[in-house]
């Protein structure tokens, strides 16, 4: 589904509003990327060309862009001004000190995404004008973006069909004797052709025997071999809302602790799905697969928070932790995906995509959690 242009004009009252009563920030300032995306409905590469949003109550979003993505601007329902540059970098700061000065940015506090924003974005905006302070403001973004509309979670939904397609599509061919390359490749083709937009969330994690102990291992020329766990981390997109799916998998038969780990990471996502809800604070659904893990003897193997925020990006707010007391309200989306990692071995992880509702939660992925064996 599309997002309507009155959405983006909703959005940009939204933040106004935010920004109204949020003491410590005027204004916000955003580089191509996610967050300007959601507010504008556009899209920019982030290059070696920048391209900066600004939003301060009390005049419509400046644009500052490259000549050549002017056109980007056209057709939109809500207001802009923009403002263009040319090639010459050393006339860019020009252009920015006129976007500034269109957004009466002098004397304000104007909140950037400090793990977004660039040196490059940082210093123009900065020459452009010496009496402006910079300070982060990535909070107030995560606090528009967090919780989804229905367009957003309709695509959030088909975005994990999507993933769930291809896993069942690829299924036959996952044998022992494949590389992990091999299998990687096989799932980028069968996402893209399941109806993925072709940018991937991030590229298919695909980790055998040993190497399913390391969370973020690349897949590499390992080929599957009788009695391997295999963790499987892929996830698509659908205009430009993400999924991010894991499974694990063994290929023959797994050693007996192999076996018991997976049922005891089963138990610990099952026990995280069931404690989610609204009004319960993120690091209580953390604590609630944590204590299965821990109270199997498997605490110091679970080596990562539960989940993460899922949607633009493939990882957002809410953070699943330990010490993140946020509450969770409905249309809040993230993943719940715990893990035991025991090095030289093996490892075991099982993440769902999930969005909070009125009355608890709902799973978006729904595939089988069970360790499956293959070629049983
Ligand atoms: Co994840």
């Amino acid at each position: 589904m599309v997002q309507s242009q009155a959405d983006y004009s909703h959005r940009q009252a939204r933040l106004t509003t935010a920004l109204n009563n949020y003491e410590q920030l005027d204004a916000i300032a955003l580089n191509a990327g996610p967050s300007l995306t959601y507010l504008t409905g556009l899209e920019f590469h982030l290059s070696e060309r920048p391209v900066v949003g600004l939003f301060a109550p009390d005049t419509s979003p400046v644009i500052i862009l490259p000549a050549l993505e002017a056109g980007k601007l056209l057709n939109l329902s809500y207001p802009v001004q923009h403002f263009v540059y040319g090639e010459d970098p050393d006339k860019w700061g020009l252009t920015f000190r006129e976007g500034l000065q269109a957004t009466r940015l002098s004397d304000k506090r104007v909140g950037i995404e400090p793990g977004q924003i660039r040196f490059l974005e940082m210093s123009l905006l900065e020459g452009a004008s010496s009496t402006t302070k910079f300070i982060p403001g990535d909070a107030l973004m995560a606090e528009l973006r967090m919780v989804k509309d229905e367009v957003e979670l309709s695509n959030m939904r088909a975005a994990v069909t999507v993933a769930q397609n291809t896993l069942n599509s690829i299924m036959p061919a996952i044998n022992p004797g494949l590389s992990e390359r091999e299998l990687a490749a096989e799932i980028t083709a069968g996402l893209l052709q399941s109806g993925s937009d072709s940018q991937l969330p991030f590229a298919p994690l695909v980790a055998s025997g040993p190497n399913s102990a390391n969370p973020h291992a690349f897949p590499g020329e390992r080929r599957l071999a009788e009695g391997d766990l295999l963790i499987l981390d892929w996830g698509a997109n659908i205009g430009g809302y993400f999924s991010d799916l894991t499974r694990t998998f063994a290929v023959g038969k797994p050693e007996d602790e192999m076996r018991h780990i997976a049922q005891i990471v089963l138990e610990a996502n099952a026990a995280a799905r069931e404690v989610a809800g609204p009004g319960i604070p993120a690091e209580a659904v953390d604590r609630a697969a944590r204590k299965v893990i821990e109270a199997a003897g498997f605490g110091e193997y679970f080596i990562h928070r539960t989940g993460h925020g899922l949607g633009l990006e493939s990882h957002e707010a809410p953070y699943i932790r330990e010490g993140n007391s946020l509450e969770l309200v409905p249309g809040m989306t993230f993943t719940i995906e715990p893990g035991i990692y025991i090095q030289g071995r093996g490892g075991v992880r099982i993440e769902d995509d999930v969005v909070i509702t009125n009355d608890g939660l709902e799973s978006f992925s729904d595939l089988p959690r069970e360790l499956r064996i293959l070629g049983d």
